[in-house]
This record gives C-alpha cells, sequence and structure tokens, in this order.
C-alpha cells in the first residue's frame, strides 16, 4: 500500500481530496498533515478516523516546521505528496501579506526540503496544488495556457508563483519528480465562508446585505472541487516529472451573474423572496489590483490525462446550495470570533 501525505487537507479542496481518496483510491494510506489554521477545520474530517482506521492518520503540525517535517517522514513512508496546504484568500493577503510568504513560499521549501532528504534517490511524487492566479489578469479575451508568463497581482498569488518556481527548480535542480497543477475557482461543500459563494449564501440566510466588488463585471472560471481533485489524481499518477497541468471547466461567469443564480437558487431551495434579497446587493468598493477575468484552457490535461469535468455548473451550484442549508450548523460554527473581526476590517461596520 501506498502512503500519500496530503497538507492542507482539514481544509477545503485538502478534506474533500483526501475523502475521494479514501472512498476512490484503496491502494492508498492517507496522512493529513495540517496546522489548523483559522481555515482548517476537524469537522471537515469527521468520521474518517473510525470508517478507515487503518488507512487514515491525522497530524497537526506546520508545513513551516522543518523537525515535524523530518519526523514524519522518518515515522512514515511517504511515497507521494500532494500540498494544499496555504493561505489562500486574497483578500486576507491584502490585509496582511506576511503569513502568505511565511506559508506560501517558506512552507513550500521547507516541504520540498523534507521530502529532498526523505528520497535522495530520486524516490517518491510531489504534486503542488497551485492556482491560475499566478498568471495574473486576463483582458476581455484569451484564456490562460501553461505557456502564459506568471504575472501575479496580489500578496496571494505571488506567493503562489514563488512556491510553483521552487517546485520546478527542485525538478530541474536535483531531478525529482514534482509537477503542479494549476486550477480556477473551486466550488462545493466545506468551503470557508470568506470566499464569494460560501460567504453569499450565509449572507442570504442570516438577513445580511450582499457585497459585490466594484460593478461586479469581474470574470472567475469555477469548477466544481470533486472535478479539480479527480484532475489531481491524474497528474499525480500519469504526469512525467516537471510537468505544469491547467484544470478547469471551461465555465466563466461575471460575479453579478453568479451571486444572482445565487438568489435564485437560494429563493427556491428555501421559499425566500428574490426579490428581497435582490434588493440586499450592495455594489462595494473594489478589491484593489482586482484582476479582471480568469479563464483556464485545460487542453494539455484533457489531450494528456484524459481530464473531462463531470459536473454540470447548475447541477454543481444546486447541490452546493443544498449542502449549505443542510450544514447550518457547519457555517455558523464558524462565523463568529476570530471571522467576525475579519469581515469587520474586509467590509467595514
Ligand atoms: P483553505 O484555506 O480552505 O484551506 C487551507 C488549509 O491549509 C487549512 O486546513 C489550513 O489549516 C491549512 N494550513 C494553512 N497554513 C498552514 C501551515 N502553515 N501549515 C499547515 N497547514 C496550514 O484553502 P483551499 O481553498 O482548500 O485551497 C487549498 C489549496 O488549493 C491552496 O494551495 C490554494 O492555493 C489552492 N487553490 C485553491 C483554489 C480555490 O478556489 N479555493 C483554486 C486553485 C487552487
Ligand atoms: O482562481 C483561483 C482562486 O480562486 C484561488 O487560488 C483562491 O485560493 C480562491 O480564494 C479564489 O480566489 P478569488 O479571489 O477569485 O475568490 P473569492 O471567492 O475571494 O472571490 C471571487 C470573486 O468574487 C472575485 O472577483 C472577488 C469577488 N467578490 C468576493 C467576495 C468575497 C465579491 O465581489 N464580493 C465578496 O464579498
Amino acid at each position: 500500500m501506498k502512503t500519500l501525505l496530503v497538507t492542507g487537507g482539514a481544509g477545503f479542496i485538502g478534506s474533500n481530496f483526501v475523502r475521494m481518496a479514501l472512498s476512490e483510491h484503496a491502494g492508498r494510506r492517507v496522512v493529513v498533515l495540517d496546522g489548523l489554521t483559522y481555515a482548517g477545520n476537524l469537522e471537515n474530517l469527521e468520521g474518517l478516523q473510525e470508517l478507515y482506521p487503518e488507512r487514515y492518520r491525522f497530524v497537526r503540525a506546520d508545513v513551516t516546521d522543518a523537525q515535524a517535517l523530518a519526523s514524519l517522514f522518518a515515522e512514515e513512508a511517504v511515497e507521494e505528496v500532494v500540498h494544499f496546504a496555504a493561505e489562500s484568500h486574497v483578500d486576507r493577503s491584502i490585509l496582511g501579506p506576511m503569513a502568505f510568504v511565511k506559508t506560501n513560499v517558506m512552507g513550500t521549501a521547507t516541504l520540498l526540503e523534507a521530502a529532498r532528504q526523505a528520497w535522495g534517490d530520486g524516490r517518491g511524487r510531489y504534486l503542488q496544488v497551485s492556482t491560475d492566479e499566478v498568471y495574473g489578469a486576463l483582458g476581455d479575451a484569451g484564456a490562460f495556457t501553461e505557456e502564459t508568463p506568471l504575472d501575479p497581482s496580489s500578496p496571494y498569488s505571488a506567493s503562489k508563483a514563488g512556491a510553483d518556481h521552487l517546485v520546478l527548480a527542485y525538478h530541474r535542480t536535483y531531478g525529482m519528480h514534482t509537477l503542479i497543477t494549476r486550477c480556477c475557482n473551486n466550488y462545493g461543500p466545506y468551503q470557508f465562508p470568506e470566499k464569494l459563494i460560501p460567504f453569499m449564501i450565509a449572507r442570504m440566510v442570516s438577513g445580511d446585505t450582499l457585497p459585490v466588488y466594484g460593478r461586479g463585471e469581474n470574470v472567475r472560471d469555477w469548477i466544481h472541487v470533486d472535478d479539480h481533485n479527480r484532475g489531481v489524481f491524474l497528474a499525480l499518477e500519469k504526469s512525467g516529472p516537471g510537468q505544469v497541468y491547467n484544470l478547469g471547466a471551461r465555465c466563466e461567469l461575471r460575479n453579478i451573474d453568479l451571486v444572482r443564480a445565487l438568489i435564485r437558487e437560494v429563493a427556491a431551495q428555501t421559499g425566500r423572496d428574490p426579490v428581497e434579497l435582490e434588493r440586499r446587493l450592495a455594489f462595494v468598493q473594489d478589491r484593489p489590483g482586482h484582476d479582471w477575468r480568469y479563464a483556464i484552457d485545460p487542453s494539455k490535461a484533457v489531450r494528456e490525462l484524459g481530464f473531462r469535468p463531470r459536473v454540470a455548473f447548475e447541477e454543481g451550484l444546486g447541490s452546493t446550495v443544498a449542502w449549505y442549508l443542510a450544514h447550518e450548523g457547519w457555517w455558523r460554527r464558524i462565523v463568529s470570533g476570530e471571522y467576525l473581526e475579519y469581515v469587520r476590517k474586509q467590509y467595514g461596520a
């Protein structure tokens, strides 16, 4: 049985990945390493220890802690690493960039170095989970390919771009089997309610305003988290070393159109008045350096990995809204304390 180390497995994408790994990839033991920052939540992994006592282990540690990583590599015969752990929210990176540099750049460097020390002879595969934001902003036409030069705008995306360079440098310099996937905006269950979709759903249910940045005309490209994670697995299993794969589902939407689709969905599923929800839309001060448009060209992953997104957007959005309505306790336990302080700082009173 292969041992797969998943960092950031208590976060949104990581926890969905861990469940997929345990349920659909029986030949793997999954060791989750997570520092449990504000975004990490053990509730996201509830029940896994009982369901998979032999194949699942959770370790609380920071990815910048070289000693903890060395001990873990000494204890476990790790053959694969999928690195999700990161500070992931653009607005928080604008309010305070240093945590992003520490976790995203230093954390990646520390993890790569721990893997190199453990795998000296070239064993092992390291996959970096990256983002389309490293490419910067598009105008109204075109899409990011793997050849698009990196041109990040925010401290978040700059720190992810720095990490990507390190990952490729470890292949070129040391011959390690490292690779990168770069994905567009994810949605689905367990997403922290600071990100657009769960933020809006929680506020619709709670009776709050719905703050849309600028005129709401910026475009994002959306993919269901399970499709992203299927792409990560394909890359882990099939990619050669030193490769980069863009992952996306060709689903571009203006923010305002997405929020209106959410209004319709929440109204339909709860019986709330869509006109009353629409009245709560508030066009607020734009995000500084707000990238205009993202669009991922996933042709290379389609061609070389057989990547095929399966979840149609309307279906995925409907099931995501249903999940948040059915798991109100999950997000209500989050939207207090530190979260409210962040919301006050970001959106004002
Ligand atoms: P998230 O914020 O929901 O989760 C991040 C996880 O990392 C949390 O469990 C947190 O506790 C952990 N973590 C943070 N700092 C850590 C540290 N120093 N040591 C150990 N653990 C730490 O993030 P997400 O949205 O699930 O994103 C996961 C990864 O996917 C990130 O690398 C992100 O850049 C990338 N990504 C996200 C998206 C998206 O739309 N959310 C799209 C493309 C790529
Ligand atoms: O593109 C991939 C990236 O997608 C990931 O790398 C990031 O980790 C992830 O957070 C996400 O970044 P975005 O900045 O695109 O996501 P966010 O949900 O913060 O915002 C989506 C869009 O909605 C963006 O154009 C800003 C806008 N927005 C967001 C919030 C939270 C609003 O208009 N109002 C809001 O309150």
